[in-house]
């Protein structure tokens, strides 16, 4: 399993660019500059148009782009019963298996399966879910993903109040002394990833802020700054 606590007990700054927004045509080209950035984890939404209404990739695709990288894989499960997958995303060979909440019945279980099968669990929570339905389950997760965004799409408005939920949810990790990262999800740019930073964030998605732009690996750098507590 990959090491999440590489940087000392202090808040992290990892940017997990998302490949939702690459340009599908050149995906070699993608990886190219993504491995010689300083990019941490590449991230990657599975949608069914059942959880979500839109439809992404799926595991042909992401076996293609896990042959082009060495850098752990976040793989964003928006799809109903995600537990039926988690085989298929270990052998993936991905360090993050990461299922929303809502789409987990026996959430507790599908935690336990997902460190059965060697991998760091994730669980996501949409903007409308309170961080208090993870009250139970916090000291068994290794990261708690907010989505900052109705998930489905790429580009859309960051939504500001999501700035006192990652203080909630930080107040509830430390109250609990649990060791889960948090990360978001969703609008991530120039202008939040500061603000992220000063609520508690620790892992930082991003996608149409980074790829499309004329120097992607710059603005992985730029985030990787701005998100820096003590730089
Ligand atoms: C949205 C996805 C996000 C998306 C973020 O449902 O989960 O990962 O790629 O895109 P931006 O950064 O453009 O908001
Ligand atoms: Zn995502």
């Amino acid at each position: 399993m990959i090491e999440l606590r590489t940087q000392g007990n202090g808040q992290h700054n990892l940017i997990a660019p998302s490949l939702l927004a690459a340009n599908f045509a050149n995906l070699e080209n993608e990886m190219e500059w993504f491995n010689r950035s300083e990019a941490d984890w590449l991230h990657l939404d599975v949608m069914d148009g059942v959880f979500v209404p839109n439809i992404s990739f799926g595991f042909p695709v992401m076996e293609s782009v896990a042959r082009l990288t060495t850098k752990p894989l976040d793989v964003h499960l928006m799809i109903v019963q995600p537990e039926k997958f988690i085989s298929q995303v270990r052998d993936l060979g991905a360090a993050l298996m990461n299922v929303h909440q809502e789409a987990c019945v026996h959430l507790h279980r599908t935690v336990q399966q997902i460190h059965e099968a060697g991998m760091r669990a994730a669980v996501t929570l949409n903007p409308a879910t309170p961080v208090s339905t993870l009250e139970e389950i916090i000291g068994d997760v290794d990261v708690v993903m907010l989505m900052t965004v109705n998930p489905g799409f790429g580009a859309q408005k960051f939504i500001t109040h999501s700035l006192d939920k990652v203080k909630r949810l930080r107040e509830l990790i430390s109250r609990t002394d649990s060791k889960a990262l948090i990360e978001v999800d969703g609008g991530v740019n120039r202008t939040t990833a500061p603000l992220l930073r000063d609520a508690g964030v620790d892992v930082y998605v991003t996608g149409s802020a980074v790829f499309g732009k004329p120097d992607p690996a710059g603005e992985v750098s730029a985030l990787k700054g701005l998100t820096c507590r003590v730089r």
